[in-house]
């Protein structure tokens, strides 16, 4: 696969310039795909990454990322604590699913949507039906319709912990990611993690709980 190709050397040092080019242009070769999936035209920077796992506990023994993209987030979570085997990575898409496998050969990594999220995590047999500490989400929920945002933050406190479990996603629109209806259905309380204004476009985070 000639995408593949050029993600050779981001998995061999991530963060070196050509890497960090070769993520991008694979990033941007994908939003030509499937534009409004990718809902962004670049990846996530660092300090965004960054603000994304300082809202995951370290100690956390189950996490799951949503849309993990080139897997800057991913590699952020590792390194603020997260042991990859304590760590579910769900990829749509089938180029940067196989980024993600080979850049994470530790980490559970699937190619499957974010809807499914209960028969991702019992089939994997990654966390059965244990509860886990926190979702985190870089998918571009702002542009999705009210009913699909509500099947994903279902799947996602399907299989959290009902005390303490958090799901924290970012935004680039000024207004909170979730809509107020799903958050009402759901009995989802909203929390402003931060700003991370040096992003490309600049983001917030949010963090949604039921407690
Ligand atoms: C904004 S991009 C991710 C950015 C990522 N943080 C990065 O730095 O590369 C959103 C990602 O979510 C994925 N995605 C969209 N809908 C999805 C779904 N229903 N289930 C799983 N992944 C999905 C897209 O393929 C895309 O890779």
């Amino acid at each position: 696969m000639e995408e593949l190709d050029a993600l050779t050397p981001l998995v061999a040092r991530r963060s070196s310039p050509a890497a960090v080019q070769g993520s991008r242009l694979t990033f941007f070769r994908q939003w030509l795909r499937h534009p409004l999936r990718m809902s962004s035209i670049t990846p996530s920077g660092r300090q965004l990454a960054r603000m994304m796992a300082a809202a995951v506990s370290p100690d956390a023994q189950g996490v799951i990322e949503l849309g993990a993209g080139t897997g800057v987030i991913t590699q952020a979570l590792i390194n603020h604590g997260i042991r990859p085997e304590r760590l579910l990575v769900v990829e749509m898409n089938d180029v940067l699913h196989e980024l993600l496998r080979q850049a994470f050969p530790r980490a559970n990594v699937v190619c499957g949507d974010a809807r499914t999220l209960r028969k991702l995590t019992t089939e994997g047999g990654t966390f059965g039906t244990r509860p886990v500490d926190a979702v985190v989400s870089s998918l571009g929920l702002l542009a999705m319709p009210a009913s699909v945002q509500h099947d994903i933050l279902a799947a996602a406190f399907e299989v959290l912990r009902p005390r303490g479990g958090v799901f924290v996603q970012y935004t680039y629109g000024p207004s909170r990611p979730v809509a107020a209806e799903v958050c009402a259905t759901l009995g989802l309380r909203a929390r402003r993690h931060g700003w991370a204004w040096r992003n490309l476009p600049p983001a917030r985070v949010y963090v949604y709980s039921r407690d």
